[in-house]
């Protein structure tokens, strides 16, 4: 056979084998895993080519967010159009495409349980592609290697250590609400849109409390954070083609910028703290200190050479998880917090009575803190301090 006819032949096998796998990703595949969850009793809508149900999703979306929020609205209808319409129609056990992709949703706390317990059978999802550019870290980690990065990062959220933290929130809750008495008018009132302060609030708090002495690049990484997380959102209710996050396109582009200049950000600080560690300065109480301490700690328990410790690399991927676990988590909790106070003003008067009986015109502080019982501790805090 001449050389060109060797090569043709294998350029028609590669032309074969890529059409095979690309009729199964967007066709074969998702029709069989259609019909064997329907074996199983599931039910939901017939798989649409490629595009599955994001269509759907997104126009429902557009359309439960066009109007303004009322009081007397279903928040599930507004805030997960789809699911709730899927729910009415195919019961709490049904299947959503989210493109070639079916997603089971469970409502019953059995299954729940089951889902969450039984680690082996129900691994965590890989990463979206481009997903993985916003921040990984321990909650994208399984078995063993979890185990011993939650030991790490443990120490960190301990309640104790948390309370060297109250400071730094009432500072920002204080920027804030000076802020806000600015704007009032003469008869002591105002029209505020607080979103956007509770959003900045807790991108302060958790520049504060993760990289106290760093505040201002923890700042900048907050902001680079925010748009990174806002381009996943854009590129996470699209199908995702594979290989597609090598194609220099607009938003490819930058979410990579936006990685580069956050992980220089990251690595300088952490190596600005290596060195103060190193020349024995004073412990810092930031989270990014209290996790670099637990690392060294857990490095010299262990003998360094075994690798049990985590790299720069690692402790860059958990300062951002701690960006994105921790900020539009709690501004949202706020806001919902606000706007329940203000449907029940019942609540609201005893949440106001109980803050100035256990604090009065003095500051914030964590022992005054754990008195409170109508205004109590967020109980996520608790589950971090005790990990299984
Ligand atoms: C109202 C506030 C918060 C809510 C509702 C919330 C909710 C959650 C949920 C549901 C998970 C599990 C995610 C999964 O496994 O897929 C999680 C994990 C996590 N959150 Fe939060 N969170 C909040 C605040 C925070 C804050 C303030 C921080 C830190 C600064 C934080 C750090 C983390 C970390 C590190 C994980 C991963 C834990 C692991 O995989 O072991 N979260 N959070």
């Amino acid at each position: 056979m001449k050389i060109s006819s060797v090569a043709v032949f294998f350029a028609f096998i590669t032309l074969l084998i890529f059409t095979w796998r690309l009729l199964n990703w967007v066709w074969l595949r998702p029709k069989k895993l259609e019909r064997s969850l329907r074996k199983q009793g599931l039910t939901g809508n017939s798989y649409r080519l490629l595009h599955g149900d994001f269509r759907e999703i997104s126009r429902m979306n557009n359309e439960a967010n066009s109007g303004p929020i009322s009081f007397s609205d279903d928040t599930v209808q507004r805030v997960l159009p789809f699911f709730y319409h899927s729910i009415q129609k195919y019961g709490k056990n049904s299947f959503t495409w989210l493109g070639p992709k079916p997603v089971v949703n469970i409502m019953e706390p059995e299954l729940i349980r089951d889902v969450l317990l039984k680690h082996n059978a129900f691994p965590k999802p890989p990463p979206h592609p481009l997903g993985k550019l916003l921040a990984t870290g321990v909650v994208a980690l399984e078995g063993e290697q979890w185990t011993k990065r939650r030991k790490i990062i443990n120490p960190a959220f301990h309640l104790e250590k948390l309370k060297h933290m109250v400071s730094a929130f009432q500072l920002s809750c204080s920027d804030m609400v000076n802020k806000w008495e600015k704007k009032l008018s003469l008869d002591g009132s105002c029209e505020l849109d607080i979103w956007p302060y509770l959003q900045i609030l807790t991108g302060d708090v958790i520049s504060r409390t993760a990289f106290g002495s760093s505040y201002e690049e923890g700042r900048r990484i907050f902001q680079l954070q925010k748009e990174q997380a806002h381009l996943v959102a854009q590129v996470t209710q699209l199908v995702y083609v594979p290989g597609w996050r090598f194609f220099p396109t607009k938003t490819n582009r930058r979410m990579r910028q936006i990685r580069n200049e956050v992980n220089a950000l990251l690595k300088g600080i952490i190596e600005k703290r290596e060195k103060a560690m190193k020349v024995g300065e004073t412990a810092n109480h930031d989270l990014l200190g209290l996790l670099m301490e637990s690392n060294y700690r857990e490095m010299q328990e262990n003998d360094e050479r075994k690798n049990v410790g985590m790299g720069i690399k690692d402790v860059i991927e958990e300062c951002k998880l701690f960006y994105f676990a921790g900020q539009e988590t709690t501004s949202v909790l706020l806001l919902w917090t606000m706007v329940l106070l203000s449907k029940h003003s019942n609540w609201q008067d005893r949440a106001r009575e109980e803050v100035l009986r256990v604090f009065g015109n003095k500051k914030p502080d964590g022992d005054g803190l754990n008195h409170l019982k109508i205004v109590s501790i967020n109980p996520i805090y608790i589950q971090y301090s005790n990990p299984s």
